[in-house]
């Protein structure tokens, strides 16, 4: 597959999103394992958790955990894929989803973090979303400082408007490596970010790229204009949302969710999927 840039790092163009192997409607261990496999198979070399991706409250890091299994039993060397995770939401276990960005929370989120993948360094950390009671500097520095310490070689931030994203930037002196917002055909509001990232040479990672677990499978005809290529390409609708994705700038990097050998696969083949000017303008409108 053909490779993007995260900071320092080439990492496959599109990505893996563990999110749904964890939380509410996951399937067992051993298809979430087969469908990491596949992914791994097909040449895909970033995958993207958080700890804040399970259900009960005693099972924080569910993904984490889930994940550095199926690396560890993968059978073939690993060490080239790039885990991205996240410290800041927490998930009390009542179904919710609450978020703390104190900087004691951040580090000790982020240790925890360190045992479940069982590396020296986190290879891309993210602060996860924004905390209206801590300010935004106070966030990141806490992100900064791990970045100094070595606890993790790069630095993300997610759901940040272009404010967050220059004030990330600076608090880390330069070394802002990702961005990581929601964007798909019918959420198409993080524009102006993903502009910004382009402008700054920073990977952005759509999140939910086709539209999250409860819609991804309607796309097409939720999206008339994306099943209509699909058709006439005579591929799945979810594989050209990907490839206009990959088309709006080298900075994107999407990371569908899959719970499924088969539609990971399906997700990674628009790597290899060439829309024409005419098609992408028509996706654009
Ligand atoms: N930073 C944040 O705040 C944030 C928030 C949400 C998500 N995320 C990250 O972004 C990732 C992606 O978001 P998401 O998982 O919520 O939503 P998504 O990627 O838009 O949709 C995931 C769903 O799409 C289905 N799918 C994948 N490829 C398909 C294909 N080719 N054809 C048909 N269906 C397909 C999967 O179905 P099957 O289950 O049947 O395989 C899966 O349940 C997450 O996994 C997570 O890593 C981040």
């Amino acid at each position: 597959m053909q490779q993007r840039t995260i900071g320092d790092t080439k990492v496959s163009e599109i990505g893996l999103g563990g999110m749904p192997m964890s939380i509410e409607g996951r399937p067992d261990e051993a298809r979430s394992v087969a469908t990491v496999h596949a992914a791994l198979d097909a040449g895909v070399t970033l995958i993207d958790t958080a700890d804040a991706y399970h259900i009960g409250a005693t099972e924080v890091g569910h993904n984490e955990s889930l994940i550095a299994r199926a690396l560890a039993s993968y059978g073939a060397d690993t060490s080239h894929v790039l885990v991205a995770t996240k410290g800041g939401h927490v998930r009390p276990g009542n179904g919710s989803w609450t978020v703390d960005g104190s900087p004691e929370h951040l580090r000790s989120a982020c240790e925890a973090s360190l045992r479940r993948l069982g590396v020296e360094a986190i290879g891309l950390y993210q602060f996860h979303r924004p905390d209206p009671k801590v300010p935004y500097a106070e966030s990141v520095g806490a992100i900064r400082d791990l970045l100094d310490e070595g606890k993790i070689r790069m630095a993300g931030i997610s759901n940040a408007n272009p404010d967050r994203i220059r004030l990330a930037q600076e608090v880390l002196g330069g070394r802002l490596a990702s961005v990581q917002n929601q964007f798909s055909p019918s959420f198409r509001s993080s524009e102006p970010e993903l502009r910004l990232c382009d402008e700054l040479g920073i990977a952005f990672l759509p999140w939910a790229p086709l539209g999250g677990s409860s819609r991804a499978g309607r796309l097409g005809s939720r999206n008339a204009a994306f099943g209509e290529v699909a058709t006439e390409l005579g591929v799945s609708p979810q594989r050209v949302t990907l490839a206009w994705m990959l088309a709006q700038s080298q900075v994107v990097i999407p990371i569908p969710g899959s719970t499924r050998p088969e539609t990971i696969r399906d997700s990674l083949a628009a790597a290899d999927l060439a829309l024409s000017r005419e098609q992408l303008a028509r996706l654009d409108a």
